[in-house]
């Protein structure tokens, strides 16, 4: 598959070289420092010399273009791990105990690479920054990267993910929504302990607790639109510390996803609904905190048709391939997406024969030939774009 991209042997080979590196030495939101390190010394020394340090352990690699009047064109990839102790098995899984690519953000910071290597040897009409942005994970590290200036001037922006639903060779490019909002809440219950022998003088938090996980389960299957993707799951309880003991309170997190902004109202506001309805049958009071995450991801019709046709240019029209079921992982990529129009794209991972393991699992891989495919379709996108800029520059 990569022979057909426009990579060099050596390229292809540093890339590999890279993308197993990081994948080796994984390092959580915030904590991207050596990953830093060596995305800036592997761009230097592959022809990329415009390099800055942004959002605190970010990066952003400034491709000068030919034509100076074309709007600026960005790319994202994101570098940062999860902690996940990995259990590929692979001769390069990470040396950080506990600390995984367990999303293919290993992949994404390669590709990213890759494609301004791209870049810097052919470019493209206008300037291309293209962004090592940290702490997606986190759904914090592109209000950084804004926040740094880096984009200020930048007309569009692309960015894509790897995804084993898909097989390597197959993309998604396509406008309207690609990925769910991400709020997350906690409850705790007050109540008052008493001894585990004598419940009649407890307000017992804990099986409130037990009644609201439970009632909060109706909120997508009674109350939601049948229609509409949604997701309340509840992703970690504690109460108690000795089985003899009512505590005085418990309390439970968790996460919100919705496709669209009314629907993530209604989850978040039935979610505050029942929580005090729960705690006030079991004569216990709620306290509720909703935490707004990142937006949906919704893509620009315009980026979309830019990405289609750099699909297209690199890997042939069979290429492109619709995104199926919503998904409903987020992806802070949103937030650049409410500043400038976007595109953003899942791009198939999955080697052939292999099996459907899900992101965000302990034996995730993502294929390593995607990384060629993200590089230059990547690359591709900001190239048709700068002709576009350059185009309505021209009639303007
Ligand atoms: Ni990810």
């Amino acid at each position: 598959m990569s022979s057909a991209l426009p990579f060099t042997d050596s390229e292809i080979a540093a890339l590999r070289a890279l993308r197993r590196d990081l994948h080796q030495h994984p390092e959580l939101s915030w904590q991207e420092t050596r990953t830093q390190d060596t995305l800036e010394r592997f761009l230097r020394a592959h022809g990329v010399s415009q390099v800055e340090r942004i959002a605190r352990t970010g990066l952003v690699a400034r491709i000068p273009g030919l034509d100076p009047t074309a709007a600026p064109v960005a790319l994202r990839g994101d570098i940062d791990a999860l902690p996940i102790q990995e259990a590929t098995g692979l001769p390069f899984a990470s040396e950080h105990a506990g600390v995984m690519h367990a999303c293919g953000h290993d992949v994404h910071a390669s590709w990213a690479a890759g494609a301004a290597i791209l870049l810097a040897r052919n470019p493209a009409a206008s300037e291309v920054r293209v962004i090592f942005q940290p702490a997606e994970e986190v759904g914090e590290g592109a209000r950084a990267v804004i926040e740094s200036g880096a984009l200020v001037g930048v007309s569009v922006i692309y960015g894509a993910h790897v995804d084993r639903r898909f097989p390597v060779g197959e993309v998604v490019a396509q406008a309207g929504p690609l990925a769910a909002s991400t709020d997350s809440f906690s409850i705790t219950l007050h109540g008052s302990g008493a001894h585990g022998a004598r419940p009649q003088e407890s307000a017992d938090p804990i099986v409130g607790l037990g009644a609201l996980i439970l009632a909060l389960q109706t909120i997508v299957s009674r109350r939601l639109d049948p229609a509409l993707p949604g997701v309340v799951t509840v992703g970690a309880v504690q109460a108690g510390r000795a089985g003899n003991v009512i505590p005085e309170s418990a309390e439970l997190t968790g996460t919100i996803r919705a496709t669209t902004p009314a629907s993530r109202q209604l989850l978040n506001s039935e979610l505050e609904r029942i929580a005090h309805a729960v705690a006030a049958t079991h004569r216990l009071r709620a306290t509720v905190t909703l935490t707004d995450g990142t937006p949906p991801v919704v893509n620009d019709p315009r980026a979309a048709d830019i990405a289609a046709n750099a699909v297209r240019a690199v890997l042939g029209a069979q290429a492109l391939v619709p995104l199926g079921t919503t998904n409903m992982g987020g992806e802070d990529f949103a937030f650049y997406q409410e500043q400038i129009p976007g595109c953003f794209m899942r791009v198939g991972a999955r080697e052939a024969g292999g099996e459907m393991t899900a992101a965000h699992s302990s034996r995730f891989v993502a294929d390593e030939e995607c990384l060629f495919i993200g590089a230059a379709v990547l690359s591709e996108c900001a190239r048709l774009s700068c002709v576009s800029a350059a185009g309505s520059a021209a009639t303007a």
